[in-house]
């Protein structure tokens, strides 16, 4: 098949591309499993826009540079923070519905880090209301075209420039697209760790597919944990979003004692990373669970405010409004991506991506809350408008250092070949919350060696195996992950070394890249 525009990915970043591009030619939007099933659906807190009479571009902007810990591009935060209420705007034209008091007036919900309410908001579900929208729009557009169920292996790469994908159709039939320009907005990779609150989608394909391509990818290193996944034995780590605690839960331990305040003057709304590393050691020091609670609030507004989680409780017996709710940090997003400029171009010419797969600098080390919907709306939109100019390249930002470890790892044939479900579970101890030079060696001399016996499964695209595919792309990233987390020896934002506990602007103020150059080898 052949377009003139290609889009990877159903969520907000590729819907807001594809309406962009819809009078430019024709559109093909590859989706990896059902339409709406993305992180974008899974999104509850909100849509974070500087539209409170309180409010302003630049106080929105000292918040997000704040949360991204000494490492965000502020050239890119201008971007998103002024541009956003914008974008945020045409989406209620077009029929979002967000949370509105009896006179019509929108209600910003409260998040961490946030210094003032920001955060626009559908009940719980905002994710899912903005993709419903976006999803009616792109459908009604002739000029788009939808093929849902593509995995993608690879993409195409001709005389250095990205001339489509291949793919495995729903069948498990190979097949290509190709096209003038191609999009990545796969979303994210969270589900390289055994505990995330992601779908099962978020494997982090993009980030995969652009460096096996030969394109730069960057802050790799950098994955945010959410705090508050709920942690019951069995049970799927559902998102318990931050917005219960915008809204006054409280984290408390087996005794009952509110402790946040302990490790952090923000408290309960402390910045997600230190939050996240609290709960844990609040679990080590009382040897038991952590919970949220509501009990204190109305349970009617409770109920109203949050549906979606009072559902997910109704089903497995729980009463959010009153029971202690059992709580535990998960990877939840990845700051890192493939390395972008704020129009999306990458650094291969006719590659470009928005949204969470990409790195444009927005977050630096640590994303502020509901920033992420905001990104992947305005970038979207912008990726689109590059998609349709001259080839070109993103140039090498400043501060740029290569991830490769010093440490001295052994020969990757000496690791031990790992299945999937060992690689997540390696990554979840080893590149986790709390991370330490040892483990991380142990954990690259394994994937360096899972990675070559995937590399050799799939080259040169001998087997017509999806599963060999996914594996492929997983332990990649899961490697470039480790990599770069061995690489940065000092703690900053979603990144702590347990060995390198403080920050290091002397050293450290740079951002670590990923590259693998003609001759297959990484710089
Ligand atoms: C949440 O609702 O807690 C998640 C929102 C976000 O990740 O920005």
């Amino acid at each position: 098949m052949t377009t003139d525009f290609l889009i990877v990915g159903g969520g907000i970043a590729g819907l807001r591309a594809a309406i962009s591009l819809a009078d430019a030619g024709r559109i093909c939007v590859l989706t990896k499993a059902d339409p709406g099933e993305s992180n974008t659906g899974y999104a509850q807190g909100g849509i974070a826009a500087a539209m409170g009479d309180d409010d302003s571009a630049a106080l929105h902007a000292a918040d997000t540079i704040a949360a991204g810990d000494g490492l965000c591009d502020e050239r890119a935060v201008s971007v998103l923070v002024e541009q956003g209420p914008r974008y945020v705007g045409e989406l209620m034209a077009w029929g979002t519905r967000f949370a509105r008091d009896s006179t019509g007036r929108l209600v910003l919900g409260r998040e961490a880090a946030h210094r003032v309410r920001r955060v626009l908001h559908a009940g719980d579900a905002t994710g899912r209301e903005i993709g419903r929208v976006l999803w009616e729009r792109v459908r009604a557009l002739s000029s788009v075209e939808t093929l849902t169920h593509a995995l993608v292996t690879e993409l195409l790469v001709e005389g250095g420039r990205v001339a489509g994908v291949a793919y495995f159709d729903r069948g498990g039939a190979r097949a290509e697209v190709r096209a003038n320009a191609t999009l990545l907005a796969t979303g994210g990779a969270a589900q390289v760790f055994r505990e995330t609150t992601n779908p099962a989608v978020a494997t982090g394909d993009g980030i995969s597919l652009a460096y096996h391509a030969g394109a730069r990818v960057a802050d790799l290193e950098f994955v945010q944990f959410h705090p508050t996944a709920l942690n019951r034995a069995g049970a799927p780590r559902f998102l318990m979003s931050e917005a219960l605690r915008g809204e006054g839960a409280r984290l408390v331990n087996v005794g009952g004692d509110a402790f946040m305040k302990r490790y952090h003057t923000g408290g309960d709304l402390a910045p997600r990373d230190v939050v996240a590393r609290s709960i844990v050691r609040e679990e080590e020091r009382t040897g038991g669970q952590v919970f949220l609670t509501l009990a204190h609030l109305d349970p009617d507004y409770v109920a109203r405010r949050f549906p979606s989680i009072a559902e997910m409780g109704r089903r497995i017996g729980l009463d959010v409004a009153r029971d202690l709710i059992p709580v535990g940090p998960a990877a939840h997003y990845m700051m890192g991506g493939v390395d972008t400029d704020e129009w999306g171009r990458t650094s291969l010419p006719g590659l470009f991506a928005a949204g969470e797969v990409a790195c444009t600098g927005v977050h630096g080390a640590n994303r502020l809350a509901s920033n992420s919907l905001l990104e992947g709306l305005v970038f979207g939109a912008r990726a689109a408008s590059a998609m349709q100019q001259p080839p070109a390249v993103a140039p090498l930002k400043a501060d740029r250092r290569s991830s490769n470890p010093q440490s001295r790892i052994p020969n990757p044939e000496m690791g031990r070949v790992l299945a999937p479900a060992a690689v997540r579970d390696l990554m979840w101890r080893a590149a986790g919350l709390f991370r330490t030079r040892e483990d991380l060696e142990r954990a690259v001399m394994a994937l360096d060696a899972t990675s070559l016996d995937a590399e050799r499964q799939v080259r040169p695209a001998t087997t017509h195996d999806p599963d060999a595919w996914r594996h492929f792309h997983l332990v990649t990233v899961a490697r470039l992950i480790a990599r770069a987390a061995l690489r940065r020896e000092e703690s900053r934002g979603g990144h702590f070394r347990a060995d390198f506990p403080e920050r290091d602007d002397l050293h450290w103020k740079v951002h670590l890249t990923d590259q693998i150059d003609l001759h297959g080898q990484t710089r």
